[in-house]
């Protein structure tokens, strides 16, 4: 049984704009403290020792300075390229099928702006897997969660669902690679659209578990979030000096 990675690292980041400013880099391509997003990423998964090979998909525009960093981090023989589509599913969708693996090996993917990754959860993810045949990343709602339904001006609460019922997905998510070929397939037949693996595991009829994640796993997507990666990342260095 191996363990293939997918980062899918191919999106635009809009929602990083601040005032309607488009940043310079996409989010994956910021720096966290000098390393650049991607990079960290990259690293927590290269440092779990059952991680065979890591697949990243990148626009074609963006290949040449992945592999310049690549090469600057000496990250090298594990990690491999594809390119990215115009959606997070097509995206992944790519590297899946790049991937020259068996059913039964497991296949992670994980968000590439999820950098604070920590292989102790990397590693709990890959036991999870090989154990119940699917699992994701989640932490357990601490905000009352209300669905509603939008208007013009905003939005009108329809429900209140109870918290203890909701868990917030994080990445990685994984499956073994059948399983995961299959919900890819199933969709794509469907014409549906995820945000994440989960969903398509979901509706496959997949059951997927969940592995406990932390609030340090989230995802940059705001003006404010490389600021609290580096807050995260100073708070560890001042534990270590005790
Ligand atoms: O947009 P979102 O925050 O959901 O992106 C999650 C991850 O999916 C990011 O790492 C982003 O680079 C990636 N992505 C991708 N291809 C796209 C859109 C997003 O690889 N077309």
């Amino acid at each position: 049984m191996r363990v293939f990675v997918i980062l899918p690292a191919a999106g635009i980041g809009t929602r990083m704009a601040a005032g309607g400013v488009t940043p310079a880099a996409p989010k994956q391509f910021l720096e966290i403290g000098g390393v650049p997003v991607l990079i960290r990423s990259l690293r927590a998964f290269l440092a779990v020792p059952r991680v065979d090979a890591v697949c990243v998909a990148v626009r074609g525009a963006e290949r040449e300075r992945v592999e310049a960093q690549i090469a600057e981090f000496k990250l090298g023989a594990r990690v491999h390229l594809v390119e990215g589509g115009d959606h997070r599913q097509e995206s992944v969708g790519n590297a899946m099928a790049a991937l020259e693996c068996d059913d039964d090996d497991i296949v992670l993917v994980h968000d590439a702006v999820r950098p604070l990754i920590d292989p102790a959860t990397i590693e709990r993810t890959i036991d999870a897997v090989a154990r119940h045949g699917a699992a994701i990343v989640g932490v357990p709602a601490v905000d009352t969660i209300k669905q509603v339904d939008r208007t013009a001006d905003g939005a009108i609460i329809t429900a209140t669902i109870p918290r203890e019922r909701i868990v917030l997905a994080q990445t990685p998510q994984g499956a073994r690679v059948g399983l995961m070929r299959r919900a890819f397939m199933e969709a794509e037949t469907d014409g549906f659209a995820g945000t994440d693996e989960a969903s398509l595991l979901e509706r496959a009829g997949i059951e997927v578990t969940v592995v406990p994640g932390s609030a340090r796993n989230f995802k940059i997507t705001q003006p404010g979030d490389i600021e609290l990666a580096e807050f995260y990342l100073g708070r560890a260095t001042a534990d270590l000096r005790g």
